[in-house]
């Protein structure tokens, strides 16, 4: 049985490793010096939290302790269900990109995809979209979104792209508007992983053994995060916040350890900021096996956890019988556990599950093998959501070089070259439910997603090779196409065309791709990886011949370049990222020009690894490893702005088919009290009068963008800031952005940058509190990235 629930777990936890049956080690590092707050169901829920309250009333303490336990069921994890109070078996199911492990619904777009399009409308229609297909499927609660953590400290972070941008502010809106997607259609959301989880080498869940152990399973305890109070607040706690306020119902406490404490334990992270500052009134929620004991965990503020009494106890025989106990005799007061039943209870309500059942489940979830029904087929996908998607396919795809290459040309003679443009011949689960890592064989045809809890399986997946088959049969174009990366005397064939009477292409697709999986952090920033991809390889060889290659990029976030990015023969770049099962339409309606690329850069692009902050992956093989977040504010692009290092692309750039002009920069110190928050949290600022939020618009800020190309194009708009040099912040920090769309050849627009408190605030350690500069003057900037700011604007703030 062991032996079924390691395999069981591996899709879950990302390994096929397997389990080891080490009992539980004293969980390490142990600090609940902030008691647990208790809830009030804040400014949207006081009707649902009264209502908890009721039930909780009817409860034994027996439905109690089942209430914050996983119980057995058909989900990833399942809450306790109490037919006589009408308390339905809810369902937690991954993931940020789709349901999972499941047929019939949507692989959606990546996070970072949809984040390249910096267009709010797409993310909230696509959280609409996917929270509905969880929502049809019989989900309550969905294991998404990734708000934050990972938010891409590290390039190689392993899960960087189930995430936005490599910023708070980007990730904020992206938290915001997408929790707000969920809470919207009647789902529960599950903001995760919080926080500080920028890595996943060490991130060891308990119990278990994954690729990157070194010691037998929780012999070793988990990476460390050590980040200092400043970087917490203005980094890794700012998009949570935006989360929360949105009305995420849930939010789930990651592996790590923060500064020596586990994240689901740490009551510095979890009562004081979670539930104190930001004021969160819902469940805190487990990873599954960041439950480590049982006490520390409760007090330290963790609601429910997961999965609990799920996968036959392999990840910790916790809460339950022993919680049961401690309450009994008084280590844990009940009204402690009151407020962990109430936090599970309100979000059922406010969601509006309680009053109207939500339809039945059809997963039979891989770690349910206990669960004896089996999983129903039931197929949820709308045309609309894949119309959705191709579009954000399509405004995602970042341009990164074009001369003269793009759009297309009407040509009759394509070449395609590359596994990563086809499909994958051992079909879609040929490759394993999570991981899609094939034999060493396989061609594993076109990465549009990656690997882990984070995969979604394709409803039906157009691969760029059909996509582009169809679309040159308007011109009778000939298509010819070498998908083995290693055949090199056929792609020499193909792109020479000198075995054939028609000559060499007019174009040549080249298809790259980096694959990457939760539980694996990328070793290098390379496009070779293993046996089996040889993408730099294709490129090169293909570049070298071609005099017109255009190279297309699935990829996870950064890879190095400089070995063919100059090369004249490459006429242009496009990286459309991990763009879901609308892979091939999306693509081809940028080649071809029916839309004019619009994406840009979530992150910075380097020349060379080493300009990125060292470290940021810590291999620390010690019992207890440590990760030292000592580039502290300056991540991404802000490192390299600050060391004056030239990437080769910087954060926030992107190519258009048109251009653009601005002028004009102004501000308007009108105020506008915040009427977004659906959730109001407790974050304050030094001279804070009543009633005043730090979300309260305090100015906007606006500029003048005119299209002087020939082409209707989309145009994002980017705010930053810069603090006097005193505040020792990064030379510009992102602070707002907006996408200006359809904009005809000539016509001007205004972009408009409303501007919040907090966006022009830092965080006080001493006072404990959000301020104003001390010099109490920040310089706007507007522009095109984070390196091309041509406009600026400084604004005194009086208070
Ligand atoms: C582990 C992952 O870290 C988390 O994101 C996921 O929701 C759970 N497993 C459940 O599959």
């Amino acid at each position: 049985m062991k032996g079924l629930i390691g395999i069981l777990l591996a899709t879950v936890l990302g390994t096929s490793q397997p389990v080891r049956g080490a009992q539980a080690p004293e969980a390490t590092g142990l600090a609940f010096a902030v008691p647990p707050p208790t809830s009030n169901g804040g400014q949207a829920w006081k009707d649902s939290h009264s209502r908890a309250l009721k039930l909780l009333a009817e409860m034994t303490l027996q439905e109690k302790i089942s209430m914050v336990t996983g119980q057995r069921g058909p989900c990833a994890a399942n809450s306790e269900s109490i037919e006589r109070l009408g308390i339905p078996r809810m369902c937690f199911q991954d993931g940020p990109a789709g349901v999972r492990p499941a047929l019939g619904h949507t692989q959606f777009p990546s996070g970072i995809t949809t984040a390249a399009t910096w267009d709010v409308e797409l993310i909230y229609n696509r959280s609409v979209a996917l929270a509905q297909e969880f929502y049809d499927m019989g989900v309550h609660i969905a294991l998404g979104m990734t708000t934050g953590g990972p938010l891409g400290r590290s390039p190689y972070g392993g899960r960087n792209w189930e995430g936005w941008y490599a910023d708070p502010y980007g990730t904020g809106v992206a938290s915001f508007y997408g929790t707000k997607g969920f809470i919207d259609v009647g789902m529960q959301s599950c903001a995760k992983h919080y926080t500080v989880y920028e890595q996943e080498t060490f991130r060891n869940p308990f119990n278990f053994t994954e690729p990157y152990s070194v010691y037998k399973a929780s012999e070793q305890v988990p990476i460390s995060s050590n980040v200092d109070d400043k970087t917490n607040h203005e980094v890794y706690l700012w998009s949570f916040a935006e989360a929360v306020r949105a009305g995420t119902t849930h939010v789930m406490c990651a592996y790590n350890s923060i500064n020596g404490t586990h994240a689901c334990a740490n009551s510095e992270s979890n009562n004081l900021h979670l539930k104190g500052e930001l004021n969160f009134q819902g469940a805190l929620i487990s990873d599954w096996g960041g439950t480590w004991g049982t006490e520390g965990f409760v007090m330290g503020g963790l609601d429910l956890n997961l999965p609990g009494l799920g996968y036959g106890n392999i990840l910790g025989n916790f809460y339950d019988q022993e919680l049961y106990q401690m309450v009994l005799n008084g280590t844990i007061p009940e009204s402690r556990l009151d407020d962990m039943v109430v936090r599970v209870l309100v979000p059922l309500f406010a969601s509006g599950q309680y009053d109207k059942p939500i339809p039945s489940t059809v997963i039979n979830s891989v770690g349910a093998a206990n669960w004896p029904e089996p999983a129903q087929y039931r197929n949820v996908q709308k045309r609309s959501t894949v119309e959705l998607i191709r579009k954000i396919s399509a405004d995602g795809t970042i341009l990164l070089k074009n001369t003269g290459g793009l759009p297309l040309k009407a040509p009759k003679n394509i070449a395609i070259i590359g596994q990563d443009a086809g499909p994958n011949l051992l079909g879609i689960q040929g490759c394993g439910k999570l991981f899609r890592d094939c034999d060493i064989w396989n061609n594993n045809g076109t990465l549009s997603l990656g690997g882990g809890s984070g995969y979604a399986w394709p409803n039906n997946l157009i691969t760029p090779l059909e996509a582009i088959q169809a679309k040159a049969l308007e011109t009778q174009a000939l298509v010819q196409f070498v998908l083995n990366n290693t055949a090199t005397n056929a792609i020499d064939l193909t792109i020479t065309g000198r075995a054939l009477p028609m000559g060499q292409p007019d174009v040549c697709l080249v298809f790259a791709e980096r694959y990457v999986r939760e539980n694996m952090d990328r070793n290098d920033l390379s496009l070779n990886i293993g046996e089996w991809t040889h993408s730099e390889d294709i490129i090169l060889q293909t570049a070298a011949k071609c005099n017109n290659t255009i190279v297309v990029l699935h990829i996870p976030g950064p890879v190095i370049m400089e070995a063919w990015i100059d090369n004249p023969n490459i006429t242009a770049v496009v990286a459309p990222l991990l763009p879901g099962e609308q892979t091939g339409p999306g693509l081809v309606d940028v080649l071809w020009g029916h839309v004019s690329p619009s994406a840009k850069l979530p992150f910075t692009i380097a020349k060379a690894e080493k300009d990125y902050p060292p470290n940021t992956i810590s291999y620390d093989i010690s019992v207890t490893p440590q990760a030292d977040f000592t580039e502290k504010l300056k991540i991404d692009y802000r490192w390299f702005d600050s060391y004056n290092i030239t990437p080769r692309f910087e954060f926030g750039f992107g190519l258009s088919y048109s251009t653009f002009a601005y002028s004009e920069i102004k501000s308007d110190p009108t105020e506008v009290p915040d009427s977004t928050s659906v959730q109001k949290t407790n974050e304050s600022f030094v001279g804070q009068q009543d009633g005043q939020s730090i979300y309260d618009m305090v100015l906007t800020i606006t500029a003048e963008i005119t299209n002087t190309g020939r082409w209707t194009a989309a145009e994002v708009v980017q705010l930053y800031v810069s603090f006097p040099t005193a505040e020792n912040q990064p030379p510009n920090v992102l602070r707002g952005f907006t996408k200006l769309k359809n904009m005809k050849p000539d016509e001007t627009r205004t972009a408009s940058f409303p501007i919040r408190r907090k966006d022009v605030m830092v965080w006080d350690v001493v006072v404990q509190k959000w301020r104003y500069p001390a010099e109490q003057t920040v310089t706007f900037r507007v522009g095109s990235s984070s390196r091309k700011l041509p406009l600026s604007l400084t604004h005194r703030f009086c208070h």
